[in-house]
């Protein structure tokens, strides 16, 4: 089951607990440095079976997606492709991931499919002083540009970045050369759809949105990038859900997926 733990230098201490076993491993790696219970293995060998119910230590508190059974939190990662839902920023409460979870989430962000190994892509993190200041900066356009706006809703702009824990802002910076820029676009979307799973992955929720500051030249100057090449791909909000949110109709499959064999035949 841990073929990666199998092929490293580690040293593995088996406790037992009632009905559960604790393997602590312990390697180089800090992401390795971890507890892990592992549900129905026998004491002493290498678990062929089982299922990680909680990871604890140095790279952690790693937490993770809830089961639907309620048994353990492990899902695996097809029932989090299945089951991923975004839940809005006004639905999200603290904790935020910390610094190791923040960590795995860039990780698997960065770890897209990227045409030319371009890096094509920037990730900011806004924790509440630059969620503040966007928010601030926002509202301020909001008020100019709006002349109808109404104080609640200019309030409500301000406050808008600093709904949830965490807000990452991603940046598509387009790369000179062959690779089309749609492609390195492509590239960028991925990466936001990574950091939805990752964080999904690890007990948190996500937000992917866009709106009307993300095409704003002055949010995209205020960030630091250039309005001329740089597009604002989206804001991700990550937190944690304030409630069991309802998912939404998914597109039936046969109104998207069709075979294809070859050309249509025009037949007179
Ligand atoms: C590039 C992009 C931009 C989006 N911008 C917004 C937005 O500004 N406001 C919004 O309500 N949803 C926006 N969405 C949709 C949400 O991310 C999300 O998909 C939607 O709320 C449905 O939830 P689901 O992810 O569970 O399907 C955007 C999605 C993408 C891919």
């Amino acid at each position: 089951m841990f073929p990666a733990f199998r092929r490293r230098r580690i040293t593995a201490t088996w406790i037992s607990d009632p009905g559960a076993l604790m393997l602590v491993v312990e390697s180089e790696s800090q992401l390795d440095g971890l507890t892990m219970i592992v549900m129905a293995s026998p004491a002493g060998a290498w678990p062929s079976s089982g299922s990680i119910v909680e990871t604890r230590g140095p790279g952690s508190p790693r937490r993770c997606a809830p089961r639907d059974d309620g048994k353990g939190c492990e899902m695996d990662a097809l029932d989090l492709l299945l089951k991923r839902r975004s839940v809005p920023a006004r639905n999200m409460v603290e904790p935020g991931p910390d610094a190791a979870a923040l960590e795995r989430i860039l990780r698997a962000g960065t770890r897209v499919p990227d045409h030319g190994k371009l890096a094509p892509w920037r990730i900011q993190v806004l924790r509440k002083d630059g969620q503040r200041r966007l928010g601030e900066t926002m509202a301020e356009i909001f008020a100019r540009e709006n002349a109808e706006a109404n104080e609640a809703q200019i309030e409500a702009m301000r406050q808008k970045p600093a709904l949830a824990p965490l807000l990452l802002v991603i940046t598509h910076k387009p790369q000179p050369g062959k690779i089309p820029e749609l492609e390195q676009i492509l590239s960028g979307g991925a990466l936001c759809q990574n950091i939805l799973m990752a964080a999904h992955a690890q007990g948190f929720c996500g937000s992917w949105i866009t709106g009307w500051p993300a095409f704003h030249p002055r949010i995209v100057e205020l960030l630091g990038h250039d309005p001329a090449t740089d597009k604002i791909l989206g804001f991700i909000y990550l937190g944690t859900p304030s409630e069991p949110m309802e998912d939404r109709p998914r597109p039936a499959l046969s109104d998207v997926v069709s075979e294809w064999s070859g050309p249509l035949v025009q037949v007179a």
